[in-house]
């Protein structure tokens, strides 16, 4: 199971991206009024830069030919860029529409002002939107037909939103179980995403339930990283080599 980062927080990304762990990230329009930044395409494009990997960036938009105007627009900022749409019926419209579309390969990457700066040479972002196409993040899913339907309109990725479902009274792990099971079963190739992460536990639990990918806060990714016996440990370490040593 992959890991990606929930979060539009520059900074948060720099550091999760030293650690090596992370793969991707996820935005979100609440995530963007979190950091006070109107400038989505800026973001979103400063975030590829960072990790060179899926970002998924939303569309605000409710019409099916709305989503898709959008979702085509913003499929230009990045060959890394993955679109994320609202499950409703307009957005399982728009992400069929969608399926297997191909972005302008000639002018991805536009109005980015990280281009001199980035690993991903002219040529070969071309050829990766060229390799794949315009892709679709189906978020907002919290029942198994969800993610069934997500996946059978040709869905990239299917976000099952495991916290919210849990703060309602459900248990959010059980759709991403069953999910996975249904999506095997069929062949259909969607991945599933463990959303709306809280805590460490559902990571496990995401891996466990065959996720894909889990997309966590970057508090959660702290957590999962620190425990009090590993710095219990490098305390003993080193206070036994002061001693040996001096
Ligand atoms: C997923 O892609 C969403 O950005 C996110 O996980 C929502 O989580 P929340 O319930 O904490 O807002």
């Amino acid at each position: 199971m992959e890991i990606y980062l929930d979060t539009a927080n520059i900074e948060e990304i720099r550091e999760a991206v030293k650690m090596g762990v992370v793969s991707g990230v996820t935005t979100n329009p609440s995530l963007m009024m979190r950091e006070g930044r109107g400038d989505y395409r800026q973001v979103t494009q400063e975030i590829c830069y960072l990790v060179q990997g899926p970002i998924s960036a939303e569309v605000v938009g409710t019409d099916t030919q709305q989503m898709v105007k959008e979702a085509r627009e913003i499929a230009q900022w990045s060959p890394y860029v993955v679109i994320k749409i609202p499950l409703t019926p307009n957005g399982l419209e728009a992400i069929s529409i969608l399926a297997g579309a191909d972005s302008d390969e000639e002018n991805i990457c536009q109005g980015c002002t990280w281009v001199k700066d980035c690993p991903l040479d002219r040529e070969t972002a071309s050829d990766l939107a060229l390799a794949f196409g315009i892709r679709t993040n189906a978020t907002l899913l919290f029942s198994t037909n969800q993610v069934l339907l997500a996946a059978l309109a040709g869905a990239s990725y299917a976000s099952v939103f495991v916290g919210r479902l849990d703060d309602a009274g459900h248990e959010g792990m059980t759709v991403v179980a069953e999910a996975a099971e249904i999506l095997a079963t069929y062949g259909l190739d969607t991945e599933i995403i463990a959303a709306s992460i809280r805590h460490p536990l559902h990571v496990t639990e995401a891996a466990l339930a065959g996720a894909d990918v889990a997309t966590v806060p970057y508090a959660v990714l702290q957590k999962m990283v620190r425990h009090p016996l590993t710095d219990v440990g490098i305390d003993r370490f080193l206070e036994d080599w002061k001693k040996v040593s001096s």
